[in-house]
């Protein structure tokens, strides 16, 4: 927040400041705002750390060169699939003991980011409120919520969620819920809180867009705006109270994902090389050119390098085995301790940095006071990312998942992970789940299941807590079955 109160502020107050760092023309319309307006704007730019906005203009917005890595850069070790074998074994067992006595004792909280835009999808609405599920179309925010119910029904505690909105979608997201009743969650455990916004920048002049002649343009500020809007929100206070120890985070977008994860947790909480801080899981790579950021080390220190940024001879880069060197996919899921965030959340050393996103951002023409629609890419946004703060972890581990178990994204209106391809990835995790137990799952010529299968977290929270009694013996063939 900047230095002047929003009450104070006027833009009379403001114009000297903004002349002195090179962004007066946003009061361009001023004089032709109502007295609402002008209070509006002087709100709007009040809120803005302006003192901050030469430094992120020359260094994120007008350069355009790729980032520049550091020459040692190593793969990242990880728990591998399964508990692994070989040397690097490990004992799911025991962690995922350690994990169920954390939910089991309450000390587990949900936490969602569900701030973005979802421009890919072209859904209108918050994307949480997409109909997702591969037989009922239930949303995602259900998907979640029946996995968090069913957590807490298994464990007999409490698993409150936070989920993240945007100034955006916050609205629309509240509604959502109070219209389905908080999909019988108790509606005291569940928090929504907004992440902060950024304003978005001319690509060519580095001057901040206007939305409108009283309002600037702005931009959610990343996932990686969770740290501090976490802090800000009261989220962190909200959970200390209630003797929260971990957060199991998630994107909005991966019905899939294993929100309640006892092994993944109980790795985070008490590995050796764990310093229970910030842990993530990965997918193993389909091929170099997947678009997933890479888990790496970099001076003895994790990170995730994005796909962009990884020269091409070291993601192409293969083992004696013929494995990609490279091969740890990150997939946005992460388990944070609560000591953490508040730690990076309040530490200005330790503040995230920004990237620019190239984007279409509708704004007015200063000269004409009308709103111009670009063709072409004309605004930078800053977003931060929440990977950013694995580096900044005393010590961070990385766990394999599976790709069919935990990574069915929607983020696209067709193709790859499209709808299509995530409904098709759920089945495939519930037949497993189903065949696990001795369940028939009838086969097509490919050995794809040739049925939709949907298994709701309310059925079991985990493959092994699945209980064959209440589930039938064969699903027919074509069947849609909602288990
Ligand atoms: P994406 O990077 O897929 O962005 O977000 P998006 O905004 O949802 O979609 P596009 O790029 O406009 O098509 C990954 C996750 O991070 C959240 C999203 O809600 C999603 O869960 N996110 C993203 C935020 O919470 N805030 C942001 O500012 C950006």
């Amino acid at each position: 927040m900047d230095a002047i109160s929003r009450e104070s502020a006027t833009l009379a107050s403001l114009r000297p400041r903004l002349e002195a760092i090179g962004q007066s023309h946003v009061l361009t319309f001023a004089d032709d705002l109502t007295a609402d307006q002008q209070a509006s704007l002087a709100n709007q730019i009040a809120a803005i750390d302006l003192d901050t906005v030469p430094d992120l203009v020359a260094r994120f917005v007008m350069k355009t060169d790729a980032a520049t890595l550091p020459e040692d850069i190593q793969p990242a070790p990880y728990y591998a699939l399964g508990g692994g074998s070989d040397d690097s074994a490990w004992d799911v067992r025991s962690f995922r003991r350690i994990g169920e006595d954390l939910f089991e004792a309450g000390q587990v909280a949900c936490f969602t980011v569900a701030g973005g835009q979802g421009s890919r999808l072209g859904y209108d609405g918050p994307k949480g409120c997409y109909p997702a599920g591969c037989v009922t179309g239930k949303s995602l925010f259900q998907i979640f919520a029946e996995k968090i119910r069913g957590a807490e029904r298994t464990f007999g505690a409490d698993v409150p969620w936070y989920i993240m909105t945007s100034p955006l979608n916050d609205a629309q997201t509240r509604q959502f819920f109070e219209r389905h009743a908080f999909f019988g969650l108790d509606e005291s455990r569940v928090m929504f809180f907004e992440q902060g916004t950024m304003p978005s920048f001319d690509k060519e002049t580095g001057k901040m867009l206007l939305a409108s002649p009283g309002t600037i343009a702005t931009n959610p500020d990343g996932h990686g705006g969770a740290i501090g809007a976490l802090m800000n929100a009261g989220a962190i206070d909200d959970m200390k109270a209630r003797g929260i120890v971990h957060i199991s985070a998630f994107q909005v977008d991966n019905p899939s994902v294993q929100a309640i994860d006892p092994v993944f947790l109980g790795l985070h909480h008490a590995a050796s090389d764990s310093s229970a801080q910030m842990s993530s899981k990965m997918v193993a790579k389909v091929g170099p050119d997947e678009k997933v950021g890479v888990f790496c080390q970099v001076g003895g220190r994790l990170g995730v390098i994005e796909y962009s940024d990884l020269p091409h001879d070291l993601a192409n880069a293969r083992d004696a085995a013929g494995e990609l060197r490279f091969n740890a996919g990150s997939i946005a899921i992460h388990a944070l301790s609560v000591a953490f965030v508040e730690r990076v959340a309040t530490d200005p050393a330790f503040a995230l940095p920004y990237h620019r996103a190239v984007k279409k951002v509708a704004h007015v023409d200063l000269a004409s006071g009308e709103v111009v629609q670009p063709n072409e890419p004309n605004a930078v946004k800053l977003e931060r990312f929440i990977f950013d703060a694995i580096p900044l972890a005393d010590a961070s581990i990385v766990m394999e998942t599976d790709r069919v178990e935990e990574f069915a994204p929607v983020k696209n209106a067709t193709g790859a992970d499209s709808i299509e391809t995530s409904q098709s990835l759920q089945t495939l995790k519930a037949a497993r789940w189903l065949e696990s137990v001795g369940v028939t799952v009838p086969k097509d010529a490919s050995g794809e299941p040739d049925c939709s299968i949907e298994l709701s977290g309310l059925t079991a929270v985990t493959a092994d807590r699945l209980d064959r009694g209440e589930l039938p013996d064969s699903i027919d063939r074509g069947a849609a079955i909602d288990l």
